[in-house]
Parts: structure tokens; sequence; C-alpha cells
């Protein structure tokens, strides 16, 4: 029985044995096939003959310190065969005692695990490939985020260059638009004035003529009358100057006041001009600054003005209404002055967009408008033109109190 044993190790296993100095005295057939040596080739070598030039010493001394001492080593050892391939093999030592205890030889029992080593190494390389392509991965998305960010960064200096640049622009079309209505404004004044002035004069006329006929009686009353003009064209120059007033301030105001101030201020010019004003208003408060709609006003009335007079009309109509429709406020200007072409209404709130002499127009009253509807009255201005009229309308969104 214990033959059968010792052949089904043998059948299985790879053996060998060696004497107490390593010198090999038995080795199986399994041994031969896998390093390659035949029987004769191996009997009276030296164990070492299959040793790895790999394996380093401290590996080698650990094994023989081990076994000198009586125990059992056991490890996965990298092997040489006869024709220069490795094989690696799962291998237990054990030393086989005598009945002093004394170390008769070796016996060294090993299993073939060269393709499991393989395949352990080959995983473990695919897992430092996997490493190495994890971390060139990593490397490049820092690499695109930072990327990224640098032209986000320079992105949004662009964005501010550029809003700076808009914002300079529109603060120089403003002031020009600016000067522009205080030129409206002062020939308006100018006019506003030449009636009085001529009053005025003829009441100094006629105090002189009073002196020297001394009729005190009626010195005091063209004094008076005098006094009166003044007091008027003072406050002629309180209107404007009140229009003018930097107001920054928003509150509720009436839209159809507002309007009523533009006609006010404009009033020379339109009796001058022979232009009829019909009104149909309704009340209705806005939350914006009223001087703002008094200028879109007196610009979209402007603008009929000159259109009359560059179109030579004859009975020259402003309509002007104000009404509710759904959650705005609508006010409508509409004019019978000729209309504007379908190539020019395209481009009239574009700034700098005018078909006068530069010396009458800068372009900027309807782009100007339009801002102030956009910005400060958080509403719309469009315009619409058919035949000879043309009708501006403003859309102001209503206050929930108001709706
Ligand atoms: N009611 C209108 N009827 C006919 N054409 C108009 C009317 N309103 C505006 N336009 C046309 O639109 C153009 C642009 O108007 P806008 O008020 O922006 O500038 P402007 O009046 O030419 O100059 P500014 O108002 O700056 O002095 C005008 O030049 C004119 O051709
Ligand atoms: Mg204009």
């Amino acid at each position: 029985m214990l033959k059968q044993y010792k052949e089904a190790i043998e059948k299985s296993n790879i053996i060998s044995k060696t004497d107490v100095n390593g010198i090999i005295t038995f080795v199986n057939d399994e041994f031969c096939n896998i390093s390659g040596y035949t029987k004769d080739e191996l009997i009276g070598q030296n164990h070492n003959i299959v040793r790895h030039p790999d394996v380093d010493d401290e590996k080698f001394k650990y094994l023989w310190e081990t076994i000198k001492h009586k125990n059992i080593f056991k490890d996965t050892v990298k092997n040489l065969a006869k024709n220069g391939t490795t094989f690696y093999v799962n291998t237990t030592i054990i030393p086989i005692l005598d009945k002093n205890e004394n170390i008769v030889e070796f016996v060294a029992i090993r299993y073939d695990v060269t393709k499991e080593v393989a395949l352990r190494e080959e995983l473990l390389k695919k897992e430092r490939e996997y490493e190495e392509l994890n971390k060139s991965l990593e490397k490049r998305v820092q690499e695109q985020t930072k990327e990224l960010q640098e032209l986000n960064q320079t992105l949004e200096k662009r964005v501010r260059d550029e809003i700076a640049k808009n914002e300079d622009k529109q603060r120089v079309m403003f002031w020009q638009s600016r000067h522009a209505s205080l030129g409206q404004m002062l020939a308006n004044i100018a006019h506003q004035w030449r009636q009085p002035l001529t009053e005025l004069s003829l009441a100094m006329f006629n105090i002189k003529k009073a002196l020297q006929n001394e009729q005190a009686d009626n010195v005091t009353k063209f004094y008076d009358e005098s006094k009166n003009i003044i007091k008027n064209m003072s406050e002629t120059i309180d209107d404007f100057t009140n229009f003018f007033s930097p107001d920054k301030e928003k509150y509720y105001f009436n839209i159809s006041e507002s309007i009523r101030e533009s006609i006010g201020l404009l009033e020379s010019v339109i009796n001058d001009e022979m232009i009829i004003i019909k009104t149909e208003f309704n009340d209705i408060k806005v939350l914006g600054i009223t001087n703002e709609l008094t200028q879109v006003i007196i610009n979209l009335i402007n603008n009929s003005k000159d259109a009359f007079i560059h179109n030579s009309i004859l009975l020259r109509e402003i309509n002007i209404t104000t009404k509710k429709e759904r959650d705005f406020a609508v006010i409508e200007v509409h004019d019978n002055a000729g209309g504007i072409s379908k190539e020019n209404i395209e481009k009239i709130f574009e700034p700098y967009f005018t078909t006068k002499h530069k010396s009458r127009g800068t372009g900027l009253g309807l782009f100007m408008s339009k801002m102030i509807c956009e910005q400060g009255l958080n509403g719309t201005l469009d315009v619409k033109s058919k035949k000879n009229t043309t009708t501006f309308s403003i859309k102001i969104p209503l206050d929930k109190h108001e709706k």
C-alpha cells in the first residue's frame, strides 16, 4: 500500500530528493518533463542546476536555513529549464529524519503553477497599465480643465471688456441725445419767449409814454402788465428746468399727465407749425420716471413735426391716446405726416439712423426713446406705418393693483 501511495504521489507531482548537501539523488519523470533534463543529467548534480538567475541569494539562504533546522519550506519558486525557459513550481521541501532526529535527506514535492503565475503577472501588468492609463487620463482631464478655465477667464474678460465698451458707447450716445434735446429745448424757450418779449417791449414803450405824459395810473398799469409777462416767462424756464432735473427715483405717475407735460413744453412749436393735437386720455398709473416718458413723447412729437415740414403737409394732425389693454398701459402717437418707407422703418430705432441733415438730426431720438421704454419703463416701443400715417405705440406693464 505504501508503494501505491508513493506511486500516486509520484504520478501527480514533480518529485526530487537530495542529500543533506543538496546533491540530487532522485527525480521522477515529471521533474524530467518540466526541466528538460534526463534523469542521468540530473542525478549527482547539485539541485541548483534548475535555479533561476533571478532568484536572489537571500531567498536561497532562507530556504536552506529553514530545512537545515528541520522545518518544512513552502513557497512558489522560479526555476530555469534546460532550454532556457522559465517555469514556476509551488514547492514543499520536507527534511527526512532518522530515528536519532538527524537529517538524512530532503524530499521536494512540487506542482507546476507556471500558467497561474503568468496569468497573475499578466493581470498585474494590465492593472499597472490601467493605473498608468488612469493617471494619464487624469492628467489630461486636469490639463483640459485648466485650458477650459483659462479660456473661460479670457472669455469673461472679453465679455467684460465688450460690456464696458458698450457702456461707454451708450454713455456717449446718452450725452449726445441729451445735448440734442437740450438744444431743442433752448430753441423751444426762445420760441416761447418771442411773443412775451414783444409784449414786454411794448409795455416798456407804454411806460415811457405814460411817464412823459405824467400819467401815473398808466405807469402802474403797464408796470403790472410787465410784471405779469415776466412771471410767465419765468414759469416757462421753471418748466424746462423741472424737466431737465435729473430725477432718478422711480415712482407711480399718471401717464396722461406726463404726456400733457410734453405737449405743454412744445406748445409754441405746435402752434407755430399749426399742428392740431387731439388727445383721448384714460388716467393710468405706471412705475417709472415721469420725465423720461415726457422725453419720449417730446421725441415723437418732434419727429412728427419734422415730417410735417419735410413732406409739406397742410392739414397736420397728431392723435395721442392712452388706454388699458389687458395687463398693459398703451400709449399711441399717430400722425398723418407722410409715413415711413418700408426700407427705413426697419432702421429707425438704430442709433445714428437719420434721414435729416446732420445739423437737424442726430438719429438718436428713437434709439434713446426705445431704451427708455424698455429699460426705464420695462415696456416696449413699436412702430407701424400705413399709407401716409405713422403710429408709435408704447406698452408699459401695469402693476397688480392697476390691472
Ligand atoms: N413720425 C414720423 N414720420 C416720418 N418719419 C419718421 C417719423 N418718426 C421718425 N421718422 C424717421 O425716423 C428717423 C429716425 O428718427 P430719430 O428720432 O431716431 O432721429 P432724428 O429725428 O432723425 O434725429 P434726432 O431725433 O436724433 O434729432 C428720422 O430721421 C425719420 O426719417
Ligand atoms: Mg427725432
